[in-house]
């Protein structure tokens, strides 16, 4: 398998390397700064014998590298500072998006696309406009990180590890995404038997929050670790033909009642892209929040394309 990430910064360079170092991919990284990729995909190279991997990373600012790629991982444009939302950051990565999209198209036309740019739901849109991929080859990753911040949340509260807790958020990745307390789980055991309401409801509160938290932190630039960390995720349920649900943001095609748009939906991911679009039971005030978290998806897409274009 061969990975091209578009954009060596933090989240491109973190999941470059989570890729060689799990012997899963081989990577070509890309970067609009002169020398960023080269010297950064040199120097995880130069690892390879310490880390104990055979796998082959370039890099460069040239597409040509992207060539025979079966998976496309885009990370390029700016990174949120405190007081911005992700939506703050259309204008600029929403142009990035689109130009890089555009050079890789002459490429790899046929590569998977993954996207990580934010405003991602947009992003993703904006890329399957340029690439006119099939949905099952074009997805957006915010869920799988959103529901990683839950779960780590939660094992604070429950006193027990992450991955015990059984859980999905849904939706656009921004304030109006979606945990689902009630589809919550640790061990088998419902969250909501295990937790007061207030305390459940703060969780829900921090994990909205849970982008923004870090970048008060950071100050100058976003998370990347974690994100990384749930891109990787992605490529090996492909990679490895594994048929797990992951939620990824996909183009709706009446599921859930939403057409058209990209949303943060249950997928079903595999060596073809996007198996299946699950569609989980949702209670009415659940498939509101889902609705309305759709709308202030359209509304950005909106603002897109009412933005002048220069
Ligand atoms: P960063 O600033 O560390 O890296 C971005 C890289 O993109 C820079 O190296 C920059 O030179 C490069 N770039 C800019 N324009 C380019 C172009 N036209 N062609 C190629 N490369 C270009 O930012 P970071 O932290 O890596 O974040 C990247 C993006 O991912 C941001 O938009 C951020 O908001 C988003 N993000 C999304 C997440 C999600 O859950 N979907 C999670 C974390 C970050
Ligand atoms: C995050 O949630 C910045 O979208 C990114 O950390």
């Amino acid at each position: 398998m061969k990975v091209t990430v578009v954009g060596a910064g933090n989240v491109g360079a973190t999941c470059a390397q989570r890729l060689v170092e799990g012997d899963l991919a081989d990577v070509y990284l890309v970067d609009v700064v002169e020398g960023l990729a080269r010297g950064k995909a040199l120097d995880l190279a130069q690892a390879a014998a310490l880390v104990r991997h055979a796998r082959r990373i370039e890099g460069g600012e040239e597409y040509a590298g992207a060539e025979g790629s079966d998976i496309v991982v885009i990370t390029a444009g700016i990174a949120r500072k405190p007081g911005m939302s992700r939506d703050d950051l259309l204008a600029i990565n929403g142009k990035i998006v689109t130009e890089v999209s555009e050079n890789l198209r002459r490429v790899c036309p046929e590569a998977m696309i993954i996207m990580i740019s934010n405003p991602l739901d947009v992003t993703t849109y904006l890329a399957a406009q340029v690439f006119g991929t099939p949905r099952e080859r074009i997805m957006g990753m915010a869920g799988g990180l959103d529901t990683a911040r839950y779960q780590t949340f939660i094992a604070g509260e429950v006193g027990c590890a992450p991955y015990e807790v059984e859980a999905m958020v849904l939706g656009g990745h921004g304030d109006s995404m979606v945990p689902l307390p009630r589809l919550t789980a640790v061990n088998g055991t419902p969250f909501e038997e295990l937790l007061p309401p207030e305390k459940i409801k703060a969780i829900v509160e921090r994990t909205r929050n849970g982008g923004a938290e870090i970048v008060s932190h950071l100050k100058t630039g976003s998370a990347f670790y974690a994100p990384s960390a749930a891109v990787v995720d992605m490529v090996q349920a492909v990679a490895r033909d594994e048929h797990r649900i992951i939620p990824c943001a996909v183009q709706l095609q009446g599921e859930y009642g939403l057409e058209g748009l990209f949303l943060g939906v249950p997928c079903r991911l595999g060596a073809s892209g996007v198996e299946e679009v699950v569609e989980i039971y949702l209670n009415e005030e659940e498939m509101g929040a889902l609705h309305a978290s759709a709308q202030h998806v359209r509304e950005t897409v909106a603002a897109w394309e009412n933005l002048p274009k220069g």
